[in-house]
């Protein structure tokens, strides 16, 4: 392991003004954004896609890293130049989807846990050769009453470790990404207990497994109610709750913690990530920033369709988002930014 490269890998990934594009989707998932709105599930369309996020103008201004999933790192835009190129051509650091999905956990009702551990340091071996330099592995975790158990919290830490390791002997960058769902009627203040919980089980399992914290990044949930629950905090109570659990659970060693998204609508996103940088920015230890996918990809999937007349028009709603964020995480996002199109 070249520690000193994976400190000045993670250092990039979250440098000022940066944030990561997760564009990772697995094809059941990417089929299932393209079918909602007609545009074909195929091979094809999903290189188009990705063809149209990579060549971006601008893209590289905001977006310092991109997770690609074992299909798109593998393939190439239509004049021949692979996806990885493209990418470090535009200063983007290519990543790499590594888990293997979540399947129900034996035992645990309404819980997953998440696979991919067998064969694994092969693959990453395999994926820096490639041209990958981190890597994201993501736990899925249920929230509600009386989910998550300690069993299926346990399990998906450990497994985390142990993936964020073998990352780190092989010279990639992990991304250590314990994802509390949204779904569900739960209060913002179970959301704050189980993520508080998960994120003090992940960095005992990190520390088990000996991973350099120095050389990681945490890309955790916000702590936000459920879809469900009648009482939505404002954006400022979300962000006073999201900075309290991480103060309490990260590490200052940690270089960088990237939200996911999760669902959340595009605009509330950038504003919720704003207000914790414009409250708590010079009194945090790690820089707070994005690794969004459906808050930045979304409206240029609505806008593209799988039309080449709307590459352009797609690009730009991309942009846009990619540069709100990049405000966010400076905490200088205005609502006013949405109005000024990109
Ligand atoms: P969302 O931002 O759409 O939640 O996706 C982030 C991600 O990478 C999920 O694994």
């Amino acid at each position: 392991m070249n520690a000193q490269k994976l400190i000045d890998t993670a250092k990039m990934l979250v440098a000022d003004g940066n944030g990561l594009l997760a564009m990772d989707e697995s094809n059941p998932t990417c089929n299932k954004r393209f079918a909602k709105l007609g545009i074909p599930q195929n091979a094809e369309a999903r290189r188009a896609y990705r063809e149209l996020i990579v060549t971006t103008p601008g893209l590289g201004e905001c977006i310092s890293g991109a997770i690609l999933y074992d299909e798109t790192i593998r393939q190439q835009k239509k004049d021949g130049t692979s996806f990885v190129k493209a990418l470090t051509d535009a200063g983007i650091i290519p990543g790499i989807k590594v888990d293997a999905g979540a399947p129900d956990m034996a035992g645990h009702p309404g819980e997953k846990i998440t696979e991919g551990l067998d064969g694994l340091r092969e693959r990453l071996a395999e994926y820096f050769q490639m041209g990958a330099r981190f890597a994201k592995w993501r736990a899925v975790i249920a929230v509600d009453d009386d989910i998550p158990t300690c069993g299926c919290i346990e399990a998906n830490a450990h497994a985390l470790a142990r993936y964020a390791a073998l990352c780190q002997e092989v010279g990639l960058v992990p991304i250590v990404e314990p994802e509390g769902l949204m779904d569900g009627d739960h209060t913002l203040e179970r959301c704050g207990e189980v993520t508080e919980e998960v994120l003090r089980t992940v960095f005992n399992q990190l520390n088990s497994q000996r991973v350099m914290l120095e050389g990681m990044i945490l890309k955790p949930n916000m702590v936000l109610p459920g879809l469900a629950c009648p009482k939505q905090e404002s954006v400022d109570e979300v962000a006073d709750a999201t900075v309290k659990c991480l103060l309490r659970t990260v590490p200052a060693a940690v270089p960088g913690v990237a939200f996911l998204s999760g669902g959340q609508p595009s605009e509330l996103a950038s504003a919720r990530l704003n207000a914790m940088n414009v409250r708590f920015k010079s009194r945090l230890p790690w820089a707070l920033t994005f690794s969004f996918s459906r808050a930045i990809q979304q409206p240029a999937l609505e806008i593209w369709r799988g039309e080449e007349a709307n590459v352009p028009a797609a690009q730009q709603a991309l942009y846009h988002r990619a540069k709100c964020n990049r405000a966010a995480r400076r905490g200088e996002y205005t609502a006013a930014m949405e109005n000024i199109s990109a």
